[in-house]
């Protein structure tokens, strides 16, 4: 049985992993630490603090002090890092942020952790890193894919902090003996996605019937993968690796951002053929009024630094038993098949400040 503490659980990657875990495993501990910045939403785990399957506990992975006496109090053996600031653009817009939670922030759970742990055996405990594939920047049209031995060299404020905050990381395991691990991840997608990034902002602009920013040409390479194959693959880590690797997770899928929102507007544009009552739920959408979704893509001025491509390796992820569930087509059909159905999580997200960030980004975004 383990004691977990997942950080960032109240936002998108973290809720997701807080269900996949509860389900499959009932009888282990879940406490969830978050800030709830704007990108976390307790509605997202609400079901498993009802249901008491998680603790939830409002706080800032910095205050050390606090988290330190949450370890000790909770008896917590593994830590699943996933609080961070981690929208590329708002790091453009404000990089302090990104550099207080993802770096500072980081430093100080790893400090709690020594602290708490103060006779950490690889085989009792685990503090495991939740970091990105963008450490390793862009790549060329034909550059291999990023494995674990790719040099960092990351292109954001926001890739530059996640960099920073996974060598703090090695180095306390190399310094201190902490049982450290650390993922990088590609794009992923799925429930519980805060609309600011592409997939949802799509999807609920589409049926609001408000443009498809797409930056530059649109021809920007990701690899996408599904939310829960990413949680499959945290597990596989937690349960079967040892301490001081680093893994590389990646969806094997490699389209361009201009296809992806394509595939979505197919997609949202059959489900209101299929079903007529959609257009009466949602009549401000291009579909309701007898427009292709396509027809909202529009081209915007080109994120500054931006990537072109990423592509990720993750053979040797795969050789400890990894194996892909959800194919994009798959999980993008579901994708927007769930935030058809859950219209409340959303509409209760799209108003406020985050309108006033959208005002700010068009502003400066029409070519
Ligand atoms: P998210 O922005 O949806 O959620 C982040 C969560 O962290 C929110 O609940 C927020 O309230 C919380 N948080 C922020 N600052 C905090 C602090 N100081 N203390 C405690 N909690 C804090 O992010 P996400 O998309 O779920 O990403 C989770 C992690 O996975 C991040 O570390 C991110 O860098 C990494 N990652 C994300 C992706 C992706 O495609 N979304 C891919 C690879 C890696
Ligand atoms: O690669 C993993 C990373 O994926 C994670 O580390 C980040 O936390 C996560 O936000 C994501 O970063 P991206 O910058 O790739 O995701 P985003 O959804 O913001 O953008 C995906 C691509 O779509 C990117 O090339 C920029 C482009 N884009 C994005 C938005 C929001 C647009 O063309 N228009 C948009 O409005």
């Amino acid at each position: 049985m383990k004691r977990l503490l997942v950080t960032g659980g109240a936002g998108f990657i973290g809720a997701n992993f807080c269900h996949y875990w509860s389900a499959k495993y009932p009888a282990d501990r879940i406490v969830v630490l978050d800030a709830l910045t704007y990108a976390g939403n307790p509605a997202s785990i609400a079901s498993l603090i009802e249901h008491e399957r998680v603790r939830f506990v409002h706080d800032d992975i910095i205050e050390c002090e606090r988290v330190t006496a949450l370890l000790r109090e909770e008896r917590i053996d593994t830590i699943v890092n996933f609080a961070a600031e981690s929208h590329v653009d708002r790091s453009i817009e404000d990089p302090q942020s990104f550099l207080r939670t993802n770096v500072m922030g980081t430093h100080s759970l790893l400090e709690a952790a020594r602290s708490a742990w103060s006779r950490p055996s690889s085989e009792s405990y685990r503090f495991h890193h939740v970091s990105t594939d963008e450490v390793y920047g862009s790549l060329g049209p034909d550059e291999s894919a990023f494995t674990e031995q790719t040099a960092y060299a990351p292109n954001s404020p926001y890739s530059a902090s996640k960099a920073a905050a996974d060598h703090l990381v090695r180095a306390y395991g190399r310094t201190y003996g902490l049982p450290c691990t650390i993922s990088n991840c590609s794009n992923n997608y799925g429930p519980y996605q805060f609309p600011e990034k592409l997939l949802p902002l799509c999807i609920v602009n589409i049926l609001e019937g408000r443009a498809l920013p797409i930056y530059g040409d649109g021809l920007q390479v990701r690899d996408w993968l599904h939310v829960s194959d990413h949680c499959g693959a945290i597990d596989l880590i937690l349960t079967a690796s040892v301490p001081g690797e680093t893994w590389n997770i990646g969806g094997s899928s490699n389209d361009c951002n201009l296809k992806i929102v394509e595939m979505l507007c197919e997609l949202i544009d059959a489900a209101f053929t299929s079903e007529p009552e959609l257009a009466k739920r949602f009549p401000r959408s291009a579909p309701a009024s007898g427009r292709s979704s396509r027809s909202l893509i529009q081209h915007v001025r080109d994120r500054p630094g931006h990537d072109r491509r990423y592509a990720v390796d993750a053979g040797k992820i795969a050789r400890l038993g990894f194996k892909l569930q959800t194919s994009l087509a798959t999980g993008l059909a579901e994708t927007v098949r769930w935030y058809l159905e859950n219209e409340a999580w959303w509409r209760s997200i799209v108003s406020g400040e985050y309108r006033r960030w959208y005002e700010r980004q068009y502003a400066r975004a029409t070519p």
